[in-house]
């Protein structure tokens, strides 16, 4: 299987709205789920959303404790007023990090790589994946999020001044 190349930050097909995707286990759309496992795993991410990879179609990748998962046609929406601020990273903007408040729990909804319907509930680095994945299917990159473009920056440099504890 291939490893795809990644769109980065200024490529056009990351600003759009991708379209959703009508039958999760079409043959071209299984392809596509495992190429994307392979290049985020490839390239260390812990997400990946089609766009990144010049589709614009509504699934991303993303891995968590019990490994690989998809989610095909994701709707979002958030638990509670309770917000929380983190260090994100995206492989379409590599090197830099930066720090983004997002609602802290989530309600999902979505489909899985077999067509059925899949929903949950999220907190904490889980929801903020996801929203951050979604976003991507929105055209939405996570600087276009931040409040606080002092706390943007290389994760090289913001390692060295935090002596190594930002992720
Ligand atoms: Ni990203």
């Amino acid at each position: 299987m291939p490893i795809l190349k990644i769109a980065r930050m200024g490529h056009p097909v990351l600003l759009r709205e991708a379209e959703p995707v009508d039958d999760p286990t079409h043959p071209e759309i299984r392809r596509l789920i495992a190429d994307m496992a392979e290049t985020m795993q490839d390239a260390s991410g812990i997400g990946l959303a089609a766009p990144q990879v010049h589709v614009p179609l509504r699934l991303f990748v993303w891995r968590g404790t019990a490994g690989v998962s998809v989610l095909v046609n994701p709707e979002l929406e958030p638990l509670g007023e309770e917000t929380e601020s983190a260090w994100e990273g995206c492989l379409s903007i590599p090197g830099l990090r930066g720090c983004v408040t997002r609602p802290k729990r989530i309600r999902f909804r979505g489909l899985d790589a077999e067509g059925n319907p899949v929903s949950g509930e999220a907190e904490g680095l889980t929801a903020r994946v996801m929203q951050h994945e979604t976003d991507h299917l929105d055209g939405v990159l996570y600087p276009m999020r931040m409040e606080d473009l002092s706390l943007f920056g290389f994760t090289e440099e913001l390692a060295r001044a935090a002596g190594g504890t930002t992720r």
